[in-house]
């Protein structure tokens, strides 16, 4: 080779690492797509889930690696097919680089497909269908929340030996209020206890608790084990709390039920609800402190589990980009990178099941108890990293 050659050769080289860099880097904007309730019975929940997620990402200046961060919100309203649309939109209008959604079981179900054939990395913060770390399971899907079996197989175990021997079951009908009382039936049938009936409500449409709640009292049960959410959860506490349910038996359930964030609406009338969740704002730690501070003075209220879990969607996406420095060109890496990331956050420590991408977290059992400023949760037993079961997913 001539030195002619070489010239050019080296000159080809350095123009060649110049422009290839300058693709890894010049994204300029992340794109992060949402798929939330902003209107519909969860709208709170959606709200609650993109403010955390904004704060994550206010105190790192909305930038990442030189790239500025950039929310687009997908309005589901709860509703499935919507939801679907709004994907489209998203994926192929907006180009986003990262999905970050949703809170619905149902929703999610529906969501599954599109998401794993176009490679659209998805953050689940909340929706707890089981199957999507189980059987639907794909590297492209990683939820931080939880699962339906996750926060409420313990509560079976753990109220059977607190010598509750009967229950009654109560839930909206739809996927997330079956797969919670199923994975509740299950441990505590286990343990010894019997279930004395149950009742699913319509989804969204339920206002009058009154008829299912003459039912839970007939049946003379030690407890009425429920789950809701959003204003379904406002009203059935109060409706109960008339009825005098808490006078013939114990009140217990998913512990979204009595949120801090439906609290203010339900205020005494949640007082003696047992429950469980993956986070409760008594955590003693400085994570969790520094939080709840930001939180409150951006919003004005303390966070609820909802809020942790779009703060940590944020952190995770933050962690995850910031591994790959700044590039995420490359759907494989990125969803790769997601997987990894494992942090210590305001509701302890928090990692992704390299088998099922379902997070392995606390769960913290609680009781709604009279605080000075109000009804609060306190905590009587934490039950360390509780993995979601995930038998025939491996990915
Ligand atoms: C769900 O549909 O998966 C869900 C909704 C609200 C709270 C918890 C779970």
């Amino acid at each position: 080779m001539n030195t002619q050659n070489i010239f050019f050769r080296f000159i080809f080289i350095i123009l060649f690492s110049v422009y290839s860099s300058s693709i890894s880097y010049s994204k300029d904007i992340i794109k992060i797509g949402t798929l939330l309730p902003y209107s519909g019975v969860y709208t709170v929940l959606g709200e609650e889930i993109t403010n955390a997620m904004s704060l994550a990402f206010d105190e790192i200046g909305n930038k990442i690696n030189g790239n500025t961060i950039e929310i687009i919100k997908g309005d589901t309203e709860v509703k499935p097919n919507i939801a679907l649309q709004k994907s489209r939109k998203l994926i192929s209008s907006d180009k986003v680089d990262i999905l970050v959604g949703p809170v619905s079981s149902s929703v999610a179900l529906a969501l599954r497909d599109i998401v794993v054939q176009t490679k659209t990395p998805l953050i689940i913060p909340n929706a707890g269908a089981n199957v999507l770390t189980d059987e639907k399971c794909s590297k492209f899907i990683t939820r931080i929340s939880f699962s339906n079996y996750q926060i409420n197989a313990p509560m079976g175990s753990w109220l059977a030996n607190q010598g509750i021997k009967t229950a009654f079951l109560l839930a909206p009908n739809y996927a997330a209020g079956k797969e919670m009382m199923n994975a509740f039936k299950e441990k505590f049938t286990e343990a010894g206890g019997a279930i004395l009936g149950e009742e699913y409500t319509p989804f969204r449409k339920t206002k009058d608790f009154g008829p299912y709640l003459a039912r839970v009292k007939e049946s003379g049960a030690d407890a009425v084990y429920v789950f809701y959410a959003g204003g379904e959860a406002i009203n059935f506490i109060k409706q109960a709390h008339s009825f005098g349910l808490s006078k013939v038996m114990k009140l217990t359930g998913a512990g979204w039920t009595t949120s801090p964030l439906f609290l203010p609406a339900q205020k005494d009338a949640a007082i003696g609800f047992i429950g469980s969740l993956n986070y409760v704002p008594s955590i003693d730690t400085e994570a969790n402190k520094i939080f709840i501070n930001s939180y409150k003075s951006k919003f004005g209220r303390i966070p609820s589990e909802f809020a942790v879990q779009g703060y940590d969607s944020g952190k995770v996406i933050i962690e995850a980009i910031k591994s790959l420095s700044g590039d995420v060109t490359n759907k494989d890496n990125l969803a790769e990178a997601i997987r990894t990331v494992s942090i210590n956050g305001p509701r302890g420590p928090l990692t992704i099941d390299k088998k099922t991408n379902n997070v392995i977290q606390n769960i913290y059992i609680f009781e709604v108890i009279a605080g000075e400023k109000g009804p609060e949760l306190k905590v009587l037993d934490t039950i360390k990293a509780v993995k979601a079961p995930g038998k025939k997913c491996n990915i």
